[in-house]
């Protein structure tokens, strides 16, 4: 699949692209099938919530299922990023963040970069996420968050904040979140299930809290260029994958078809 030349200029303006219906109602009920028992396992890739009982994040997803390993390489997500950061991208990250109903806690304002210099010592803005909504996402579950614009600026400046929810975060400070809104104000990223996000590595975003008794989980993958690869390897394996292997997309019936991703 590859963007059309309005989507590659809106990304470039905006440093988003919301794409509804890149995946079909099939494809997500065989993601979604495919998350209770990986919810279930014992494992440090599954970070719970503050509150203790329901996950918040769960990581390393392509290598405890092979369905998330096809997913993980699907074209629909491989090529609009091969398109957007060159042809040799790896796997840094995949995950699911969960956002339950009534539990699902804020993502702070913060860009990715910030962590993945900081405590990853990637060299350059220039990894991409990849995202599927895997739910109905409406202003009441906890959405995306987004400051379009916001990925003009030279990095800004952050702070690491471990104490506000169980996901420590290098997290952009109120004053600058202010004037950055001010310049590009927010949107929200809603729709249906199989809608698709696409964001860079300097994109502010946070989501709040998930009040609602509706779930809001949304598969995320980061590719990054293997030129670009991280430099620094204290965190653990599924924060960021260490296989710079570049990703070659499988055929896109691979999900409903796994003969396919042979
Ligand atoms: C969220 O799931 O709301 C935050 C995700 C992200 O920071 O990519
Ligand atoms: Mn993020």
């Amino acid at each position: 699949m590859k963007l059309d030349s309005a989507q590659l200029e809106a990304f470039q303006r905006d440093g988003l692209l919301i794409l509804p219906g890149l995946f079909s109602a099939a494809e997500v009920a065989a993601i979604r099938a495919a998350l209770p028992p990986l919810f279930e396992e014992e494992s440090e890739a599954n970070i719970a919530e503050k509150t203790g009982g329901v996950p918040r994040t769960v990581m390393g997803l392509h290598r405890r299922s092979e369905l998330f390993a096809r997913l993980a390489r699907h074209p629909r997500l491989v090529g609009p990023a091969q398109q957007i950061a060159g042809p040799e991208l790896y796997i840094q990250q995949v995950k699911v963040n969960v956002k339950a109903a009534f539990e699902g806690d804020v993502w702070q304002w913060h860009y990715d970069f910030a962590t993945h210099h900081r405590d990853d010592g990637v060299p350059a803005p220039q990894a991409l996420n990849l995202h599927i909504l895997l739910d109905e996402v409406s202003h009441y579950n906890g959405p995306l968050y987004f400051i379009p614009g916001s990925q003009r600026h030279e990095p800004l400046p952050t702070f690491h904040d471990t104490a506000s929810t169980s996901y420590p975060l290098w997290v952009v400070d109120r004053e600058t979140v202010t004037g950055l809104i001010a310049e590009g104000s927010i949107r929200p990223a809603l729709g249906p299930p199989g809608t698709a996000l696409i964001f860079g590595d300097l994109m502010v975003h946070g989501s709040p809290g998930n009040m609602s008794p509706w779930d809001r989980a949304i598969f995320s993958l980061i590719l990054n260029p293997v030129a670009n690869a991280q430099t620094a390897f204290a965190r653990p394996e599924h924060k960021h994958h260490t296989d710079f292997t570049p990703v070659v997309p499988l055929a896109d019936d691979c999900l409903l078809e796994p003969a396919a991703a042979q």
